[in-house]
């Protein structure tokens, strides 16, 4: 019902493809094909992609992102990149959360806050994910998990500073597996997600937040998902390698 106070928001998420000459050749390829977009659109990127992305995506629509922070502006912390260089290179966006750092790299809620609050206070808009194994979701227990790492994830984010917050809704089940969630169960939890969000804050709060659904969306299921009513856009992993699918999301999410 609020779906147009939002702005949908469609945003790759490469993971770990692409060296900085691929990235520089898929954003040239990509770059004609979103310039008229009706949504936002971002590419998270390797690190050592960041300065080509940069370079390649100035003055167009395409927002720059990482795809994950340290929560400490500095310090000895071998093989990390904190907040505050990603700001000051130019970067707008990161990603925090995302299940694949939650299952191989350790991350709990706790350093979910710790990456986000350090992103927030660093200037840049997150990307906080959140979703459920197939087993939780067999054991009917989505709603109170999501619940649960939407809360924690967002201790002290101000409701000033959630307008720096995108929440992308990912069931972990869905992730590059082809198994996409249908339209209903996305649209479920990401409702369920907004309704967390009027608790925590209030109502105007929810009605503006952007959640995107991401999980196996690609050129041909995402019209029917970002359709929905509380659907604002899409996290994409490996249709955002390609440049054609990639676009045609874009579109889906631009009607
Ligand atoms: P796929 O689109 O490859 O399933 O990946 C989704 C994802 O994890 C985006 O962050």
């Amino acid at each position: 019902m609020n779906k147009q106070l939002r702005k949908a928001v469609i945003a790759g998420n490469w993971k770990m493809n692409k060296t900085p000459s691929e990235a520089k050749a898929l954003l040239e390829e990509i770059k004609p094909l979103v310039k008229d977009a009706g949504c936002d659109v971002v590419v998270c990127v390797p690190y050592v992609d960041l300065c080509t992305a940069l370079e390649a995506t100035k003055g167009t629509n395409i927002g720059v992102g990482a795809e994950n922070c340290h929560w400490a502006e500095s310090g000895a912390f071998t093989g990390e990149i904190s907040a505050v260089m990603l700001k000051e290179m130019g970067v707008q966006y990161v990603i925090t959360g995302h299940s694949e750092r939650r299952t191989y790299f350790g991350d709990t809620d706790v350093t979910v806050q710790k990456r986000t609050r350090a992103a927030l206070d660093a200037g840049l808009t997150v990307i906080v994910c959140v979703g459920e194994y197939l087993e939780q979701r067999e054991q009917g227990v989505t709603a109170e998990l999501v619940a649960m790492q939407t809360k924690i994830a967002l201790g002290g984010v101000s409701k000033e500073e959630l307008k720096r917050i995108i929440i992308a809704y990912e069931p972990v089940w869905a992730i590059g597996t082809g198994k996409t969630a249908t339209a209903e169960q996305a649209n479920e939890v990401c409702a369920q997600i907004r309704k967390v969000i009027a608790g925590l804050y209030d109502q105007e709060a929810a009605d503006g937040i952007t959640i995107q659904y991401g999980g196996s969306m690609n050129a041909k299921n995402a019209d029917e998902l970002v359709a929905q009513p509380d659907v604002d856009g899409g996290l994409i992993g490996g249709a955002a390698l390609k440049a054609p699918d990639f676009a045609a999301i874009v579109k889906a999410a631009s009607k």
